[in-house]
């Protein structure tokens, strides 16, 4: 059967065929089209503060060694040996001098290049190490201490990429004097899904809350979601969602962290805690932005962040029916240790591999995929056209507005992921 790109996604992006989520011929062009041509998040400065410390990461398939080199520098490179192609690292993360090839232990300095070749002694024609180094990402930059990684020579730079969408992560990342830290390792998991899935959800979808996660959220809080609540694209594919709470809002209302279990149930410490960065807010961030409770963000393609529950997520694909979801605890930098240990229990009770709400949303992910891969159905499109039209330019935030239940943030994703695979089309 032909596919053709311009047949998965209509013109305004309301009908989407079923096949985007389940067509090997539509992952191949995934590939080229989005994941060898965006920047794609691999981790944060603080997982590699020292010189030597080292974390693993993944471009879509692409295993990467993510390092601070002993000049301080961040470096990014693939984890495959230019001998014969195995892992020269195995440890999820760690601080070493050298990475060791485990078949004939060749060995890479932590910048990625080759320092030793043991066999050379024993020939006359001696290889150039300077030209066997490992494979370098050709383009690696940060921005507030998130480290991103492009195989795009060419692309644009991480700041104007991020465009707008960095006015609402500020809101949340500027907060804190010290900005934001990553604590232990990511969480792994995989899912029988398509990698889209996650990130669809995440980019705007929080009017599943009353439906599909009844048992939890309380009808008020999700009544909050209609009556306060904001959904934004910035720029195609970028999307944020929080609730913009009224000026004369409590400070208990109005803080970040008080309606999770930490705030609830982790006692004065934790609550004198979270009412003190409200209190600071305002001369951190703005007015406006101090009234900003977020929701959910998407940076495209993959990556999430989850602001009620502070989670970075990345959604790595495994093919076009799987996929390692990669998930990060994120506290404030300079809180007090056990302010941090109750906040990571706190992410972990609702977006760990066994959050509750995690659990949730992993079903309809799972869910969805089989419906995208069944036959006979291709003649109904999903229907993506709530509030088709309503969003609108604001006076005071940045990109496009609307309500929550509006899905802008879902056709414009799709529209550019529908240009940007019809771009590499022809060349498969
Ligand atoms: S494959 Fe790495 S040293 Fe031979
Ligand atoms: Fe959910």
């Amino acid at each position: 059967m032909s596919l053709r790109v311009s047949e998965l996604v209509n013109e305004d992006a309301s009908l989407i065929s079923r096949r985007c989520w389940s067509d090997e011929r539509v992952y191949a062009l995934e590939k080229l089209g989005i994941f060898g041509k965006s920047w794609l998040f691999l981790g944060h400065e603080s997982q590699i503060k020292q010189p030597g410390d080292f974390v693993q990461a993944y471009m879509c398939e692409t295993p990467i060694i993510l390092s601070r080199g002993q000049d301080g520098g961040i470096y990014a490179n693939i984890n495959s040996c230019s001998h014969r192609g195995l892992p020269v690292c195995r440890a999820d993360h760690g601080n070493t001098k050298r990475f060791v090839c485990p078949y004939h232990n060749w060995s890479y300095s932590v910048e990625g290049n080759l320092m030793t070749i043991p066999q050379e002694t024993e020939v006359v024609q001696k290889p150039d190490k300077s030209q066997l180094g490992l494979k370098r990402v050709p383009r690696v930059e940060a921005w507030r201490g998130m480290i991103f990684g492009s195989f795009d020579e060419a692309i644009i730079p991480l700041g104007d990429y991020l465009g707008d969408m960095r006015f609402y992560l500020d809101a949340f990342l500027n907060r804190f004097p010290q900005g934001i830290e990553f604590i232990g390792a990511p969480h792994r998991w995989v899912l029988n899904a398509n990698w889209k899935l996650p990130v669809e959800n995440q980019l705007g979808d929080v009017n599943h809350g009353a439906f599909l996660h009844s048992s939890i959220i309380p009808k008020e809080a999700q009544d909050m979601i209609e009556r306060l609540g904001y959904s934004v694209v910035t720029t195609p594919g970028h999307g944020a969602t929080f609730r913009l709470m009224p000026e004369d809002s409590p400070i208990d209302e109005m803080a970040w962290g008080m309606e999770g279990m930490a705030g609830m149930f982790g006692g004065d410490e934790v609550q004198n805690y979270l009412r003190e960065v409200q209190a600071q807010a305002a001369e951190r961030v703005g007015d406006l932005r101090a009234r900003m409770k977020g929701l959910t963000y998407g940076i495209y393609p993959n990556l999430s962040f989850l602001w009620s529950n502070t989670s970075f997520k990345v959604s790595h694909p495994r093919g076009p029916g799987k996929v390692e979801y990669w998930s990060w605890s994120v506290v404030p930098a300079d809180a007090p240790g056990s302010i941090k240990k109750t906040l990571r229990t706190n992410y972990s009770s609702f977006f760990g591999p066994a959050g509750i709400l995690e659990q949730e949303d992993a079903e309809v992910w799972v869910q969805q995929f089989i419906g995208s891969n069944i036959d006979f159905a291709d003649d109904r499109p999903y229907y993506y056209g709530l509030g088709l039209g309503e969003e609108k330019p604001h006076a005071e935030l940045p990109g496009l507005v609307s309500v929550t239940a509006n899905e802008f943030y879902a056709r414009h994703f799709f529209s550019r992921w529908r240009d940007e695979l019809q771009a590499v089309e022809e060349m498969l």
